[in-house]
């Protein structure tokens, strides 16, 4: 009862009493559903986001804004000694066992239209591997080549949290050693209505949603991530999403290049597809570099050329980092980091008492509230961009059909494939729009790059038309 008394106190002093009004007809098991989610509420945040009517992200100031600089792909004649090292110390501190890797799962996939968590989509074009197996197996072979046993990170929230544990069970955590995965579940937040109170999908249940990608900070520190970390010896915890295939945790340059510059806090962007593109926009504000959603870009900056007709902000993020295990400690220690919060009008379900039954609405009816993992950017002392060809890193799984989908994804993997094949010399057919006329497939347990494939290919492989090839 104590704990009814003291949650039904704070309900009351934040305006948000409605929560316990169906109390009295709720079923014991119930009002223990309901006290567990109104306990991880955070109602002082709340109640601040509900105050302030405008929105926490900062006004843009588009004459400061600059285009930022970028280590690039091919390094120029004078960049080959620093490239040259930065691979060196790349490839020592894998050795050296200083990189853990983590990806965020915890998002609720609602483009896709997946029902289970996204990282146990099949994915790869002839085995239908899943994220997750494509992960662990890059994993696998960083361990393999570099002799580590890089830890892997996996942020879940509710929603994915038991389904995901239980994926890596059956299948025997695809080869890893089970002690170098830790799971770990994310914050929530909870969706508030027009009026500013919190929503109830059941007369016991609160909405409450995981609390963006930027919540993995606070996430990695409560859950005993870095605590981890910092046992094994971890100094640098690269971080991707669980929705792109094609991502290199372990990329010696990227991993160099950071160190190098006593980065913080580093990132992989590609150049953007068009102006418009639907990515994060790497800028440079007064030094600082930082990303600017695309929701959140001026048009006139987003079409803005140089003089010699170029795209003045080229650089689009791909949320790949590399982030420093006491850079985050550091950031989320005393109070705690305080990213900001980006909200957003969404379709969430809620109880309609008057017909005794949870509603899906048709159009926006509340407010979400997040934290991005980018926000955390600008914070760095020091911050470093690396561009990557994005044939080589990315493809995301976002949406059933269309761009950035299974289909993309899948055909996005083929490319590569055929790419590292013909960088070793072999043949591959292709149509009249340069496509590959045959489905590869590499496992990353064969190769991580061009240069491993190459090392392991015998001169009689042979790609004919319409073949089905998978490399393992
Ligand atoms: P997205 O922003 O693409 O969201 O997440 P999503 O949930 O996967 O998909 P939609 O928007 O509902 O269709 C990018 C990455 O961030 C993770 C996702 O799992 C994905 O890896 N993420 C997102 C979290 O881990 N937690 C969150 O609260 C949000």
């Amino acid at each position: 009862m104590k704990r009814y008394d003291q949650l039904r106190k704070t309900a009351d002093e934040f305006g948000q009493e409605h929560l316990f009004q169906y109390w009295e007809s709720l079923t014991d098991d119930q009002r223990l559903l309901l006290l567990d989610d109104i306990e991880r509420i955070d109602f002082k945040t709340l109640a601040s986001l509900i105050s302030e009517k405008h929105t926490d992200v900062a006004a843009i100031d588009e004459s400061k804004i600059e285009a930022p600089p970028v280590y690039p792909h091919e390094p120029s004649e004078s960049q080959k000694e620093l490239y040259a090292q930065a691979i060196a110390t790349g490839e020592s501190m894998l050795r050296a066992g200083k990189v853990g890797t983590m990806v965020v799962a915890g998002g609720q996939g609602t483009r896709l239209g997946f029902d289970a968590p996204k990282g146990t989509f099949p994915i790869s074009p002839i085995k239908n591997k899943t994220l997750f197996q494509l992960f662990a197996e890059n994993i696998q072979n960083v361990n393999r080549t570099f002799g580590c046993k890089m830890p892997w990170y996996v942020m879940t929230s509710s929603a994915t949290d038991a389904p995901t544990r239980t994926f890596f069970e059956v299948h025997n955590y695809f080869g890893l050693d089970r002690d170098d995965v830790y799971f770990f579940e994310q914050g929530v937040m909870p969706a508030v209505d027009d009026a500013g109170k919190i929503i109830l999908t059941e007369p016991h249940r609160v909405a409450l949603s995981p609390n963006g990608h930027g919540g993995s900070l606070l996430a990695l520190r409560d859950k005993g991530v870095l605590d981890d970390a910092k046992r094994r010896g971890v100094e640098i915890i690269s971080y991707f999403q669980v929705d792109n295939p094609l991502v290199s945790p372990a990329d010696p340059l990227f991993i160099g290049l950071h160190q190098h510059a006593g980065s913080q806090m580093s990132s992989i962007a590609v150049p953007k597809a068009d102006d418009l593109e639907k990515v994060g926009n790497f800028v440079s504000i007064d030094g600082k570099i930082q990303i600017i959603e695309y929701s959140d870009l001026p048009d006139s900056l987003a079409h803005a050329r140089n003089p010699d007709g170029s795209r003045k902000l080229n650089a689009g993020s791909v949320a790949i980092h590399l982030i420093n295990r006491t850079y985050v400690e550091d950031l989320t220690g005393g109070t705690g980091v305080s990213l900001p919060w980006h909200r957003a009008r969404k379709k969430v379900e809620y109880y309609d008492a008057s017909a005794s039954t949870t509603v899906q609405p048709d159009a926006p009816n509340a407010t979400k509230f997040e934290m991005f993992i980018f926000d955390a950017v600008p914070l760095a002392s020091q911050s470093i961009i690396l561009e990557q060809l994005r044939e080589d890193c990315f493809s995301p799984v976002k949406n059933a059909e269309g761009v950035d989908s299974p289909a993309t994804s899948r055909r996005d993997m083929v490319r590569r494939a055929a790419k590292w094949l013909e960088a070793c010399g072999v043949n591959v057919p292709r149509d009249a729009n340069q496509e590959p006329q045959a489905t590869i497939e590499i496992s990353p347990l064969r190769a991580l790059n061009a240069k491993q494939l190459c090392a392991s290919l015998d001169a009689s492989q042979k790609i004919n038309p319409n073949d089905e090839v998978y490399l393992d």
